[in-house]
């Protein structure tokens, strides 16, 4: 196995391996799963309050929010300060880089306490989500 990799988990039945997190310093240099993102998905993914629900700790300067949160720094110029590799880590296993942080590591499975029964085993957001918010927020420069 690659150090520092995750190995894939096996989801139930015949459903493919979820795909593993090869982390290389403190970003993912590869697409998850090799999806190609999408940024319009990723701004809506972004601006909505079901899944991924950013904007509840982020600010952001787009026409589509009315109010944001102020926990995490504002995502504004973010891909000015961060490659596209330490944005998917961010967004996909933020608890990597920080043990104790508030954010939620949206393609972590394991080590996740309060997890509801209907979500154990399931990430926040698939390998392909999390590509398309990656994808916009490397837009944002
Ligand atoms: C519950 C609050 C919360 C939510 C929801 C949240 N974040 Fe965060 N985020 C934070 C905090 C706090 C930080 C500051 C670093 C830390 O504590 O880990 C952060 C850091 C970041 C960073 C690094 C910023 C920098 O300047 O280094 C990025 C990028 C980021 N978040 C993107 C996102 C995206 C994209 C989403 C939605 C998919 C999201 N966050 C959802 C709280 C949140």
């Amino acid at each position: 196995m690659v150090p520092g990799a995750i190995a894939a988990e096996q989801t139930q039945g015949t459903a493919p391996a979820r795909p593993a997190l090869r982390v290389v310093g403190d970003g993912i240099p590869d697409p998850i799963g090799g999806a190609k993102g999408d940024p319009d998905r990723g701004r809506a993914l972004i601006l909505a309050h079901d899944a991924a629900n950013c904007i509840l700790c982020h600010a952001l300067s787009d026409p589509g929010i009315r109010f944001s949160g102020n926990l995490g720094p504002p995502l504004d110029g973010i891909a000015n300060k961060l490659s596209v590799a330490q944005l998917r880590l961010r967004v996909a296993d933020n608890l990597r880089l920080d043990s104790a942080t508030i954010m939620p590591s949206y393609y972590r499975t394991e080590g996740l306490d309060r997890v509801a029964s209907a979500f154990r085993g399931k990430p926040i957001l698939d390998a392909g989500q999390i590509e398309d918010v990656v994808a916009y927020l490397a837009t944002l420069k």
